[in-house]
């Protein structure tokens, strides 16, 4: 972590004293921080995220366990803040850059000159939007504190895991330490995940939603694929931009051009890449609800089942 001065030398102390898990994916370890796993390429932009970032009550945050839909909600969500300056959707922006360089997540992008990226922020059009995978308790104070609203998206577990596990293994071919998905399985079911637990990262959204509804709207990825009109319609009552009967053509085009289909076939969503880090395409595989049957075996979905059952219990949430 490159913290520099004394106070920089005291991070790294505590960095240091972390408990630490061999990552998969991008990051090489994971740290047990704040009570989640912290990809090890993340601390420096956490940490820049937390301490310097000021909310403003009309943020828009969305806000998701890594894998669960945030690419389709960035994007429902950018277009739906956006709707009245992109009426005809023909120069839409979603049409020529991918929705994580339009809604960013700021522990990943703050990083380097931090100084200037946060005037960059400051004097952004408002609303402004981002993204987050940081658990709820691990949020800025401003953004707790403040009045801003987090969209959180999650997906059943099973999906997610396998979601991640095909996206992470893109990044297995560069590193030297290799895992099965039989030794990521039980990894994901000790929590040791980029931003896990998964259970405490869903369950701290979701009490959220309940106490705070007007702060979080805490939607499911099945639900959406369910019904996508019934919760855009959701989602921009939540945004205090409802659809009044005369924009549902609107709507219906917003709904077409953040389909599955319609992202992943663009030509900056084929061959365009994010951070320069990762190929767009890789952000839209299959798209589909249960693509786990194909890769878990009994023994898996029994343990995952009594895992997840247990954790949740008594939440009033289930998958
Ligand atoms: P699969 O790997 O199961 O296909 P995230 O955006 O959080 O990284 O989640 C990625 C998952 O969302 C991937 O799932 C991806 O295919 C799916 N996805 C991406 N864009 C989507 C869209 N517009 N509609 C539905 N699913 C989408």
């Amino acid at each position: 972590m490159a913290l520099v001065g004394a106070q920089g030398n005291e991070d790294e102390k505590m960095i240091l004293s972390l408990p630490k898990e061999r990552g998969w994916g991008k990051a090489p370890y994971f740290y047990f921080f704040q009570n989640f796993w912290c990809p090890s390429i993340s601390l420096q932009g956490v940490h820049n995220f937390q301490k310097y970032f000021q909310a403003k009550d009309n943020d828009v945050f969305v806000a998701s366990f890594p894998k669960s839909g945030t690419t389709w909600l960035k994007a429902l969500t950018f277009a739906i803040i956006n709707c009245q300056h992109f009426e005809s959707l023909v120069n839409h922006p979603l049409l020529t850059s991918n929705p994580h360089e339009l809604v960013p997540f700021l522990e990943f992008s703050l990083v380097g000159d931090v100084d200037e990226k946060i005037v960059k922020l400051s004097h952004m059009t408002e609303p402004r939007n981002f993204a987050t995978h940081l658990p709820f308790p691990s949020l800025p104070t401003s953004i707790k504190e403040s009045n801003i609203r987090i969209i959180y998206i999650c997906r059943n577990p099973f999906d997610t895991f396998v979601s991640g596990w095909h996206f992470f293994s893109i990044f297995m071919s560069e590193s030297s330490h290799k895992i099965t998905i039989e030794e990521a399985f039980e990894r994901f079911c000790n929590g040791v995940i980029g931003f896990g637990p998964w259970w405490s990262h869903v369950l701290g959204y979701w009490k959220e939603s309940i106490t705070r509804p007007n702060k979080v709207l805490f939607l499911k990825y099945e639900d959406l694929k369910e019904d996508i009109s019934f919760h855009v319609k959701r989602i921009a009552d939540f945004l205090g931009c409802p659809f009044i009967e005369e924009e549902k053509g609107m709507m219906e085009s917003i709904i077409k051009l953040c389909s599955f289909d319609k992202m992943k076939d663009l030509e900056v969503n084929k061959f365009g890449h994010h951070l320069k880090i990762i190929e767009n395409k890789h952000f839209f595989r299959k798209g589909e609800i249960g693509d786990w049957v194909n890769h878990f075996s009994p023994s898996m979905i029994e343990k995952l089942s009594k895992i997840i059952e247990e954790k949740l219990s008594g939440s009033g949430l289930s998958f």
